[in-house]
């Protein structure tokens, strides 16, 4: 039988793609969008890392979430100063959830609140994500907009507390492999997984209509 891991990689595979190849994504990651579509996306994951991140000191006591919680992985600081370098000291004032955002942010922390598996699938697709495809994120937006590379404007991607992302990749996939779920529930955990998928790529839709290409 194919590891927990395995199949929750596995189950998103198809929705991993169609995010990759998002309209908006692929503007992005061809260097055809302004630095404000960057902006606003970096405002919307602050609301969804605010959700992911609010909540973690409860969590971290939780059987099934505890293990997953680990402050070298927040990203709520990070956002916070590329926000202030991308949209000055004041950013708070102007940042606004998209409808889709705001649906992404609400389901996060009803898990948080009332379901860790669930907030496990949510973090896994946020966190395992960012560690990964997030370095090619990052590497393009420091050449299409010239940021200072690892600097301002890119802190989100880059995880300074974790030295090997790829053992720590290896480390989350085995404390998967280990998620105190019986088989039911590491059902729902997939679904929700997915569900995670669809939320990211709805806020990627909406950022594709706020942001169309001209030409
Ligand atoms: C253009 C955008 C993206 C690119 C280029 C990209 C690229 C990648 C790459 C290369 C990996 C392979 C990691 C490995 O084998 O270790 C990966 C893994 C992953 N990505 Fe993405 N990705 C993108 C967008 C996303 C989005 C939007 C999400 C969800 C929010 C996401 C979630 C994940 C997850 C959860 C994994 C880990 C899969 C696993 O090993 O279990 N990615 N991504």
């Amino acid at each position: 039988m194919d590891s927990f891991s395995t199949v929750i990689r596995a189950a998103s595979h198809e929705q991993h793609v169609e995010a990759e190849t998002s309209t908006f994504m692929s503007d992005l990651l061809g260097g055809r969008l302004g630095v404000d579509a960057y902006a606003r996306y970096t405002e919307q994951l602050w609301f969804v890392y605010e959700a992911l991140e609010s909540q973690t000191e409860g969590l971290a006591a939780d059987p099934v979430a505890g293990p997953f919680v680990q402050p070298e992985l927040f990203r709520l600081a990070a956002l916070e100063r590329d926000l202030e370098h991308l949209r000055g000291p004041d950013w708070r004032a102007g940042v606004s959830a998209l409808p889709a955002t705001r649906a992404y942010a609400e389901r996060v922390r009803e898990c948080a609140e009332r379901w860790p598996a669930g907030y496990v699938a949510h973090h896994y697709t946020r966190y395992l994500g960012d560690l990964s495809g997030g370095q090619i994120i990052r590497d393009k937006a420091e050449k299409t907009w010239g940021f200072e590379r690892k600097g301002d404007g890119v802190r989100f991607y880059v995880f300074e507390e974790i030295g090997n992302p790829a053992a720590f990749k290896r480390g989350y996939r085995e404390r998967l492999d280990e998620v105190r779920a019986d088989d039911l529930e590491k059902q729902r955990i997939v679904a929700e997984c997915k569900r995670a998928f669809a939320l990211n790529t709805g806020v990627f839709r909406a950022l594709g209509e706020e942001f169309p290409l001209s030409a």
